[in-house]
């Protein structure tokens, strides 16, 4: 073998043997850098004499070629090499199941709300919307209970340390019951309408929350009287419950404004809930002093109101025996209302 085709064997070996670009290029170097030597070979052709010079140089660009093409070889299998050795890093299993978007839902006492503006809706009461943020005067003094009277105190409250800006104490609502002289103030009998929204007291346990939603009921006009009441509220809860398996109590009471009261309880016959009464609201006829702080004529203008808790609605519906699950923002519980 001349040794010339031992040049090109020795550097298809090395080239091949390269671990890396770097080393091939140092490879490279060793037979076509400037003191490489195939380099060297063609300095040396200067010496031979013109005839040989011509058949010898064709020799060497001959061997110079294969060697290119040997180290082009050689780079293209070490960029596959490393191309394939990312891919292998950074493949995706297409086979594991997408992440997918969390979709949000609606919380349960949310759909009971949207549930009994529905219902509501469907028998004619208008929706209305009031401040949580309410005036000692309309949250107590215009609903029939005079400052230091007792009845306050079945309600405690939050109280606001700033007053309002004709120096009014301010509060959070303990019910939605300011909302009925509020809109009866603005609009005309006939006036049907339901109010509901969040509502705060100082209370706590499995039944109470510090805050809380009702839907207050107001209809006032010239003879809706304490039947109009158990008859809207039983419609009402029919509708609500989607069953007959239940018992409705109008149970005697007390409220300020509403004479006579009740307070409405219902019970199961079936269920997780079975045989156990929970009161969802309080209502009545709306007291005279109250129809007069309306701007009515209580000679004339007459009516019910309600106000009902969105929570134990929302309980009875489901059968859930504790409401503080409602706020505790454990997906495993809400998700299972989506
Ligand atoms: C009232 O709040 C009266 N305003 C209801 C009313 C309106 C009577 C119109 C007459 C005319 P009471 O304090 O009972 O009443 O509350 C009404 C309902 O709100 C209760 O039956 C209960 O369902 C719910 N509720 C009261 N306090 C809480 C609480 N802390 N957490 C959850 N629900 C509550
Ligand atoms: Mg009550």
């Amino acid at each position: 073998m001349n040794s010339l085709e031992q040049l090109v064997q020795q550097a298809q070996e090395d080239f091949c043997a390269a671990p890396d670009p770097a080393a091939l290029e140092n490879a490279k170097a060793r037979y076509l850098g400037k003191t490489g030597q195939i380099t060297e070979q063609m300095k040396g052709l200067g010496k031979l004499a013109p005839d040989e010079r011509k058949s010898q140089g064709a020799l060497i660009n001959a061997a110079k070629e294969r060697i290119e093409a040997a180290l082009n070889a050689a780079r293209d299998a070490l960029s596959n090499a490393q191309m394939q050795s990312r891919l292998d890093a950074e493949a995706i299993d297409i086979t594991l199941p997408g992440r997918g978007r969390g979709t949000g839902g609606i919380h349960p006492v949310m759909r009971t709300w949207e549930r009994v503006e529905q219902i509501f809706g469907s028998i004619g009461f208008d929706v209305a919307d009031g401040p949580e943020i309410e005036t000692d005067w309309t949250n107590f003094t215009a609903l029939n209970s005079p400052e230091n009277h007792p009845a306050r105190s079945m309600q405690d409250t939050f109280y606001i340390e700033d007053r309002d800006t004709l120096g009014k104490q301010l509060l959070l609502r303990t019910h939605t019951s300011p909302m009925q002289v509020r809109y009866a103030r603005m609009n005309q009998p006939p006036i049907k309408v339901i109010a509901p929204g969040r509502t705060y007291r100082v209370d706590s346990d499995a039944t109470h929350s510090p805050m809380f939603h009702q839907v207050e009921g107001l209809w006032i006009d010239e003879n809706i009287s304490f039947a109009d009441l158990k008859g809207v509220y039983l419609n009402f809860v029919r509708a609500f419950f989607e069953t007959d398996d239940l018992q409705v109590r109008f149970r005697p009471s007390y409220f300020p404004f509403t004479e006579p009261s009740a307070e409405i309880d219902i019970a199961f016959g079936s269920g997780p809930l079975k045989g156990r009464w929970l009161e969802v609201s309080g209502a009545g006829q709306v007291h005279p002093t109250v129809v007069a702080n309306m701007g009515l004529d209580p000679a004339r203008h007459i009516g019910f109101a309600f106000g009902s808790g969105l929570e134990r609605l929302t309980m009875l519906r489901y059968g859930i025996n504790d409401l503080r699950l409602f706020y505790e923002g454990d997906l495993r519980f809400l998700k299972q209302f989506n």
